[in-house]
């Protein structure tokens, strides 16, 4: 039986589409039962819509300053819903002990870093300029802390010799949207607690450049 999952944006919702996309395998464990974006702007709600699945906005900028009222509304909507499990994808604000207790231990993350390393913006810029060799992205769950929370998964890819931040994101993106689905699956599987998931889709480049 497939656990309905509610997922959070607030823009592109590329990673939104990979997760529902994979959700239409009838193998898959999850359903998409509702995609709710804080942007009413975002392009993932069109997308999501295209799927037929349901999709709310709720602005925070009704809210004022009252995040409390917003998380209440994104909580009612998930409710609505039948939301077991909620997935962040690209949901760009920071959420409150409220929310984040009401689906504590069921509610994942997808960061474009390999955590502990990068937390917070602009993540490939800063790996580039730090020249770590490997980058990536890590699927967690959400704790109070921002993007602290136990690691599910992981998926590195290499920095390559005259990559720009693009050229890296776009690498990294390729990977989160795997990830991410394999992730949930794994977690609503109840195989989370055994291994992590780890990928290494991309091959080393042939020949390492000087140092
Ligand atoms: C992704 O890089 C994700 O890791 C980060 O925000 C970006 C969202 O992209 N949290 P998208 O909206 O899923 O396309």
């Amino acid at each position: 039986m497939k656990r309905r999952v509610g997922i959070l944006i607030s823009g592109r919702g590329s990673n939104m589409v990979a997760l529902a996309d994979a959700a239409r395998d009838p193998a898959y464990p999850a359903e998409i039962a509702v995609v709710i974006s804080n942007d009413p702007t975002a392009a993932g709600l069109a997308l999501a819509e295209a799927r037929g699945i349901a999709t709310r906005a709720i602005p925070h900028r009704h809210f004022g300053r009252d995040r409390a009222a917003h998380e209440a509304a994104i909580d009612a909507a998930l409710a609505a819903e039948e939301v077991e499990v909620v997935c962040l994808a690209g949901y760009m604000r920071l959420l409150t002990p409220f929310l984040v207790g009401r689906y504590a231990g069921r509610m994942l993350n997808i960061h474009p870093s390999l955590l502990p390393a990068f937390p917070g913006l602009e993540t490939h810029a800063r790996a580039l300029a730090a020249g770590v060799k490997f980058h990536g992205c890590t699927v967690h769950l959400v704790t109070e802390a921002m993007d602290e929370g136990p690691i599910l998964a992981q998926a590195a890819v290499p920095v390559r010799p005259g990559d720009d931040e693009a050229a890296l994101a776009e690498r990294v993106l390729a990977e989160e949207h795997v990830l991410y689905a394999a992730a949930l699956a794994r977690f609503l599987t109840g195989d989370a607690g055994r291994a992590p998931t780890a990928a290494l889709h991309n091959p080393l480049p042939d020949t390492l450049p000087a140092p």
